[in-house]
């Protein structure tokens, strides 16, 4: 009997249930002491004074760290490229309205509090500039998109295809700032302790934020350990390492104590990245039959100035659709705004809010069915790369989805389903995102009792990783999963790609199957226990290449518009995927349903209001700044198709990010069906509908 594919409720549920689970901000030690970043109240100038004499007096008060005091940090770390926001309080500049000017400390939470809100700082402002806009002046060319993809991609001559295509659709998609919010705000507890670094810390990969507090504070890897137990929540926020474990170890050397940083919902907007805003123009040419010709995806982005992180909206072209000339690209402007990062989907996310909606565009401009359109325009090859996928069901996920949605009923005609004041429509769209492996490192250990403990340096984010990587060791031990200890999350067991990119249980599983394959193999002629198996799938995941290893799916969303006040309530998202072996059916639902969430989300309320005057935001809390709560989410049904693919040879693709894939755009879509009013604007507010009022139909 196997243990992969069998719903297993989280090892851990009950100790998060029952409070038992310790995050990282619960974690004490003796004499912990309490930080507080006191950030900047103008995006571009320098730091003139810090009045640290107005608040040491006040009770409780211990320090105050800023550029002028607090220990010199080595330039350098941050994982896959050098991170500025890990060279804090180095010095007088302000590169974006919340940045940390100062950190300070005291004996418990609410005095930390109370003097960093009494800290007088004064700057000298330099003019700023914090707007974003596709016509921007200061739009460049960037080399490369996220994490080293090439900005430009192009093949076929696109004017000549545009100008031989009998249907010519030609639009701009737009996307607002977009901010994490967890339900864990970031918080780490760092003390030093026999000349070691230890750091207890909220984020996504233990084994990068050890190597980048060992370089920022000159120490060998081996002095120092991250460990990160239980994680709320991370999405790519926690992707790498953040503000509250530097300012956390900075204090705790100066001060000879233990030190806790917990960061408010206020700092997160400015700390934790965020998904930029997006221009997207999209020109699609095709033949009457609605075969694609013409393709072209240009995205424009902001960055910040102190790092060029630009959104990947393009990326989905690299994947989803056949045309005969295809071009990507992307603009970005730098401003004076925190640094944007990774949002889960980073590229599809946003990019499919436009392609998705393009495609819905052109299906009715051809008279094609939404889905139809789609499959005529499958690729045979990649069209980013002209490789063949290693496996390629995005068609079973529409035949499927369709099946259940009761698709082929439908009536393609906006506006005429109405129910007292609300207008009814359906909508679809596509969804995909990589099924990548990266490498781990994984340690098996056979007990004297018969019992098997795995170490690896995977995250649980919340994903129910712990749980499915000890599905994984029982099938491969041949063991019940009761007899497996599953130990995660500590530097101390060597490196391991990070829960990130959707790469998290199919990379660390490869390791798990490789660790405990090795140690059942050598456990008969082994008398001795315990005994110990250590793997590192590096060669082998470098061996395999990178293939053209893809999830999709596929989105269904049914919508009412309330015609007198604009409101759009979701009645029904279904979505449908190949993501390759399913190992824990019921938190890989629970995972791909919250993915749709969000993108519910982002469709109907996510946006961060920028102000010019300030520079900063005018919705940094959860009360402006809205987002989907239990009464806006319907039922969501949420199922998988049969999805073959050995490239990795657990089978296993991830489920991390596509699930927000394609929603926005499947709502959008089913707005447009209802009332005959395209949105191109994310998020379709109230304000957003009844300023296009429903009901006008254009034929
Ligand atoms: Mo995901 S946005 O790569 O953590």
């Amino acid at each position: 009997m196997s243990a992969f594919g069998t719903g297993h409720v989280r090892i851990e549920g009950r100790d998060k249930v029952t409070g038992a689970a310790r995050y990282s901000g619960d974690i004490s030690a003796d004499g912990l002491l309490r930080g507080w970043p006191v950030l900047a109240t103008i995006p571009r100038g320098r730091i003139t004074a810090i009045g640290t004499e107005t608040v040491l007096p006040m009770p409780g008060v211990v320090a105050v760290l800023h550029h002028g005091n607090s220990p010199r940090l080595v330039a350098g770390a941050g994982w896959t490229d050098p991170d500025p926001n890990l060279q804090l309080l180095q010095d007088d500049r302000i590169p974006y309205a919340g940045w940390p000017v100062a950190l300070v400390v005291a004996e418990t939470f609410e005095q930390a509090r109370a003097a960093a809100m009494s800290l007088p700082v004064e700057y000298e402002a330099q003019p700023w500039d914090v707007t974003f806009s596709a016509a921007h002046p200061g739009l460049y060319t960037p080399q490369e998109v996220n994490l080293h993809q090439p900005s430009e991609i192009a093949h076929g001559d696109l004017d000549a295809e545009l100008a031989g295509s009998s249907v010519v659709l030609d639009q701009t998609y737009t996307t607002p700032e977009e901010h994490h919010n967890a339900m864990e705000p970031h918080a780490a507890m760092a003390r030093w302790a026999a000349g070691r670094l230890d750091v207890v810390d909220s984020n996504q990969g233990a084994f990068a934020v050890a190597q980048d507090l060992a370089t920022l504070f000159a120490l060998d890897l081996s002095q120092v350990r991250v460990r990160s137990e239980h994680v709320g929540g991370a999405f790519g926020s926690k992707a790498t390492t953040r503000p509250p474990a530097v300012l956390a170890a900075m204090a705790a050397l100066v001060l000879h104590r233990p030190v806790r940083v917990v960061l408010t919902r206020r700092h997160m907007f400015s700390l934790v990245g965020y998904r930029p805003p997006t221009s997207q123009r999209i020109r699609l040419g095709a033949d009457p039959d609605g075969s694609l010709r013409a393709y072209e995806h240009i995205t424009a982005t902001q960055t910040a100035t102190t790092f060029e992180y630009v959104e990947p909206a393009g990326i989905v072209g690299k994947v989803m659709y056949a045309a005969d000339a295809l071009r990507i690209g992307h603009r970005v402007v730098r401003l004076d705004v925190p640094i944007p990062k990774w949002m889960r989907g980073p590229g599809e996310a946003p990019g499919s809010f436009a392609l998705e909606s393009a495609m819905d565009e052109l299906a009715q401009m051809c008279g094609a069915d939404p889905i139809a359109l789609r499959i005529r325009n499958e690729p045979l090859l990649a069209p980013g790369s002209g490789r063949p996928f290693t496996s390629r069901n995005v068609i079973a996920c529409y035949t499927e989805g369709a099946r259940r949605f009761g698709w082929d009923a439908r009536d393609p005609r906006p506006g005429l389903r109405r129910e007292g004041r609300w207008l009814l429509g359906t909508g679809m769209a596509a969804a995909t995102y990589p099924g990548e492996t990266a490498p781990a490192t994984a340690e098996a250990t056979a007990e004297a009792d018969g019992s098997v403990t795995v170490r690896i340096t995977a995250a649980d984010i919340g994903t129910g990783a712990r749980t499915a990587l000890t599905q994984i060791a029982a099938e491969a031990l041949d063991l019940p999963p009761e007899r497996i200890r599953m130990l995660i999350a500590d530097s101390d067991f060597g490196p391991a790609i990070l829960a990130g990119h959707s790469f998290g249980t199919a990379s660390w599983g490869l390791a798990v199957v490789e660790a405990c394959t090795a140690l059942r193999a050598r456990l008969d002629d082994r008398a001795e226990r315990p005994f110990t198996v250590r793997v590192n799938t590096a060669d082998q995941v470098r061996a395999g290449g990178r293939p053209e290893r893809h999830a999709f799916g596929a989105q269904f969303a049914e919508v009412a518009v309330d015609t007198a006040s604009g409101e759009v309530r979701v009645r029904r998202l279904l979505g449908v995927y190949a993501i390759g072996r399913v190992v824990n059916p019921l938190t890989v639902r629970s995972q791909l349903a919250g993915g749709m969430v969000w993108g519910l989300s982002m469709a109907l309320h996510e946006e961060a209001v920028r102000d010019p005057a300030s520079g900063g935001h005018l919705n940094a809390n959860l009360a402006g700044y809205h987002y989907a709560a239990n009464a806006d989410v319907p039922t969501i049904e949420v199922d998988w198709v049969d999805d073959l693919d050995l490239a990795n040879p657990t089978g296993i693709k991830g489920a991390g990010e596509i699930g927000i894939v394609g929603v926005a755009a499947a709502i959008a879509n089913a707005v447009w069906h209802a009332t005959g009013v395209r949105h191109r604007a994310l998020p379709i507010t109230p304000a957003r509908v009844l300023s296009n009022p429903p009901g006008i139909v254009h034929a």
